[in-house]
């Protein structure tokens, strides 16, 4: 298996929420690419002998539909002929754990699942026998942990009456947890304008928790960088910060003979070269956002203003950055969205460096200097952007 660093103290955290009574469904989110899945998949595989995790990831799956949420759900058992499910968990229970164990979905014999699948509203009774599912391995001495990922990619499935899957789901975790406590329930996502619509959904209200696995803070980022062998870590740091998805595309980089350096210039060119096509569209007058089911047009300008923030500030609050700009940016995963805390910040650190290069090519053809306040030095290499030479900046 991969090496697997820090996140000591999110583990920490994340074991005294498993080691208690279920009581809250928790969602765990994050930027992309932070390392949320690592995390909980790791913590799923330090369990104890008497907790049953049991992990689906919605990424990559067609769910569009009820009856295709129940196939990523559960995993249908051939070879079991029984239909009662207390009978089928002791069954499972003499197997050993690691029949259940397993991070691929809730065991179901083919005689339960067959008719459940042919039901108009099949959603109902797929959450019935989850709850009698996981109250029978209570019964057997089992704390059943339930965990879905990438929850987002369900949020548009509705059922044939046009109810939404997530409000079923949403009321099963509920009564899973704070009702009866018979199993831990986690949903883990990226997509931070679907956490906001969660926030605010009353029925989660008081009845919810949120987990933020962020990227990692300087010290830390060091840290790892360490354990990574990167050599310039100021370097490394100014250009992808804590961001642990990133390090490992560096490290691969750096494996494939290819410089600290130009390693970093690489990744800083894939999100220069996105936020160029944006800018490039709002100039065009060709961005248009849909905003209440009306189409509104973005401009570039305003689209700089709001990246202008950063260059003084990590984080904005919420209301820093006008609604619509806002929601272009977090879609297009350049600016991430924490709404529990109410703030954003940019989701990488090369942001920051295309848009000082962008800047840059401005300072060069117009052949003037910009002053930007001082705390740090480095040297960018522009000859990516299309412009020979370095260019050195002061970067706060
Ligand atoms: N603590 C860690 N130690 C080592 N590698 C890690 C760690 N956390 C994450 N990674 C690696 O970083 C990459 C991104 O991690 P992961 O997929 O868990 O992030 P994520 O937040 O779930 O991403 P997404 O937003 O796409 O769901 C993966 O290659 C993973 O193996
Ligand atoms: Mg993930």
């Amino acid at each position: 298996m991969a090496h697997f660093y820090d996140r000591e103290r999110e583990l920490k955290d994340l074991g005294i929420v498993l080691e208690g009574e279920p009581n809250l469904v928790y969602f765990v989110y994050g930027p992309i690419n932070s390392g949320k899945t690592s995390l909980i998949v790791k913590a799923l595989n330090s369990l104890p002998k008497d907790m049953s995790p049991f992990y689906i990831n919605f990424r990559g799956r067609d769910v569009s539909s009820t009856g295709e949420f129940m196939n990523c759900l559960f995993r249908i058992d051939k070879k079991s002929l029984i239909e009662n499910v207390k009978e089928y968990i002791s069954d499972l229970a003499r197997e050993g754990t690691d029949a259940l164990a397993k991070l691929t979905g809730i065991p179901i014999p083919k005689r339960i699942f067959d008719p459940i699948f042919k039901e108009k509203d099949k959603g109902d009774d797929a959450f019935l026998y989850l709850e009698e599912f996981f109250n029978g391995l209570v019964e057997s001495g089992q704390r059943p942990v339930f965990v879905l990922d990438e929850l987002q990619m369900i949020k548009k499935v509705s059922n044939a009456a046009g109810r939404p899957l997530l409000d079923k789901l949403f009321n099963f975790m509920v009564r899973m947890t704070k009702e009866t406590h018979f199993c831990h329930c986690l949903a883990v996502t990226s997509d931070s304008t679907f956490v906001e619509e969660i926030s605010g959904n009353a029925r989660m209200e008081g009845r919810s928790r949120y987990f933020l696995v962020d990227d990692l803070e300087k010290d830390r980022a060091m840290n790892v960088y360490n354990e990574f062998g990167f050599k310039d870590k100021e370097l490394v740091w100014n250009y992808i910060g804590g961001k642990i998805g990133d390090m490992v595309r560096l490290d691969v980089e750096i494996r494939l003979g290819i410089s600290e350096k130009d390693g970093l210039n690489r990744m800083v060119k894939e999100t220069a070269n996105k936020l160029e096509d944006i800018l490039e569209e709002a100039n065009e007058g060709f961005l248009q956002i849909e905003h209440k089911g009306k189409k509104i047009t973005l401009h570039a300008d305003k689209i700089m203003e709001a990246l202008d923030l950063f260059i003084h500030e990590d984080s904005v609050t919420k209301g820093g950055i006008l609604p619509m700009y806002r929601k272009l940016l977090v879609e297009e995963n350049i600016l991430f969205l924490d709404p529990v805390n109410g703030v954003v910040y940019p989701h990488l650190f090369p942001l920051r460096m295309s848009f000082f290069n962008k800047r840059t090519k401005n300072i060069i053809i117009q052949e003037r200097i910009v002053d930007i306040t001082v705390s740090t030095f480095f040297m960018v290499d522009i000859n990516d952007f299309g412009i020979g030479g370095f260019f050195q900046l002061r970067v706060i």
